[in-house]
């Protein structure tokens, strides 16, 4: 049976299912150990999923449904006043969806506060579990939100223990009155807070365990992710894209035909199409999730401010192309997309990111460095090829076409940017990266 762990944390869950037998994959904001995928959850798509899950277990962040932080977060009437409750709404909103759309067994887990007020959460079943009544020493009562709660019409359900009350003497629980430092306000930070008592653990996944058979046997997801790779030259951006993401479909569009036939040599699971890769945006954006687009640069470089007073020097306009694409993408296109070029000898036009000499528009916030490799110092170099094909991992010495191979190899776009860029665009948080919001 193959569980998601979301908001794993210390995979109080996971480990469990494990040891029971089931496939688990963890999913958290942070690398803790043994989590499988580090990303913002409201990024996720199921595509970044090893398949679609039979089990899901769900320890969406509580602070802004809490009743220490409410007030802070919400209106009284439970909408967000913050923009970290604004984002939980939406997350949660788009994990219920998903559980409807996988038709998976889910248990969403929150302290009993507010969430249960919150409209998106109405109509779901729900228990409420107290942690002591599983050996723990807090009381901490807990919803469970599960479509498999022990009832007349699901026999087969888990049931979960009856519940504590505060002040029962004969249970282990520490008294924890607001404010104390006993119970789980003693606990020390978001991550020993949020463990979850074993025996609960164990209890439910073993009673899931058993309608193994009554679940349908889920066939990988096939959908592959989209990417249009535009002005595809010899592929610098596209080069470590499958060591983030394997199951990846690539149509680069090129209109030099030598540039093209050596591009796809190098990536020939790509679909390569000599065109002109304007008119193919325009054609063929809505067939693409992700979109890279790095329209020439000559006529925004500084290097026209350079050469302009001499003799060979012939005047000519900076393409608008460029701006046309960032527009249209940002208006018409829903996935997520990036416009690549130089920093330009005028103020651009529209403002974009600057990063490592580019700059870049995206949909998407980028990191402030996206690669840490060192351009080399081509003002100093006699041997240029050759750098740039180290610099590349790749022999531009083969091209034989009708440009300069001097200016296809001054064109690729550094690897490790084009990785950093697509991991991204994915939401996928590299651990040297992790600079963001607290989810807990
Ligand atoms: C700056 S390079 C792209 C570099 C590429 N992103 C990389 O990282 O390797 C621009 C490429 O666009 C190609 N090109 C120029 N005009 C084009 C057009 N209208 N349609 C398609 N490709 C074009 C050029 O031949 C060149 O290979």
């Amino acid at each position: 049976m193959k569980l998601l762990e979301l908001f794993a944390g210390s995979r109080s869950w996971g480990k469990i299912a494990e040891e029971l037998g089931y496939e688990v994959f963890s999913v958290d904001h942070k690398p803790f150990e043994g989590i499988d995928l580090v990303i913002d959850i409201e990024d996720l798509i199921d595509d970044m999923l090893p398949w679609i899950p039979d089990v899901v277990i769900d320890g969406r962040p509580c602070t802004t449904y809490s009743m220490a932080a409410i007030s802070h977060h919400r209106y009284e009437d439970g909408k967000p006043k913050t923009d970290f409750a604004a984002k939980c709404d939406r997350m949660n909103i788009k994990l219920n969806n998903f559980y409807k759309n996988w038709d998976c067994i889910y248990y969403i887990e929150n302290p009993r506060a507010m969430l249960r007020k919150m409209d998106f959460m109405k109509g779901m079943d729900r228990t409420t579990v107290t942690y002591c009544s599983y050996g723990d020493t807090r009381m901490k009562p807990t919803d469970i939100f599960s479509n498999n709660i022990f009832d007349l019409f699901n026999e087969k359900g888990w049931k979960p223990k009856g519940m504590c009350w505060n002040g029962n003497k004969k249970c282990q629980h520490e008294p924890a009155p607001r404010g104390s430092r006993t119970g789980t306000q003693g606990l020390k930070g978001n991550y020993e807070r949020s463990k979850v008592p074993q025996e609960l653990c164990y209890d439910i996944l073993k009673k899931t365990l058993c309608l193994k058979q009554k679940i349908k046997i889920h066939k990988m997801s096939k959908k592959k992710y989209k990417i249009l790779n535009l002005y595809a030259c010899l592929g610098g951006n596209r080069y470590k894209w499958n060591e983030v993401k394997e199951d990846i479909e690539v149509t680069a569009v090129e209109l030099d035909p030598e540039a093209a036939r050596l591009y796809q040599e190098r990536f020939p699971n790509d679909t390569v199409i000599v065109a002109d890769a304007h008119q193919y945006l325009l054609d063929h954006y809505k067939e693409f999730d992700f979109i890279w687009s790095s329209p020439p640069c000559p006529t925004h470089s500084r290097i026209n401010i350079s050469q302009y007073t001499r003799e060979s020097w012939k005047p000519r306009y900076p393409d608008m192309k460029l701006y046309e694409e960032v527009v249209f993408l940002t208006h018409y296109f829903k996935g997520k997309f990036v416009v690549e070029n130089v920093i330009p000898f005028y103020t651009p036009l529209i403002q974009g990111k600057e990063r490592n000499r580019h700059l870049y528009w995206t949909n998407f916030n980028l990191p402030n460095s996206v690669s840490d490799r060192k351009n080399p110092d081509l003002s100093r170099t006699k041997d240029l090829i050759n750098v740039l094909s180290k610099f590349h991992d790749y022999d531009f010495t083969k091209y034989n076409g009708t440009q300069s191979k001097q200016k296809m190899a001054r064109n690729l776009v550094d690897y490790e940017a084009g990785k950093t860029i697509f991991e991204t665009a994915l939401g996928i948080i590299r651990k040297q990266d992790i600079n963001q919001t607290t989810l807990f």
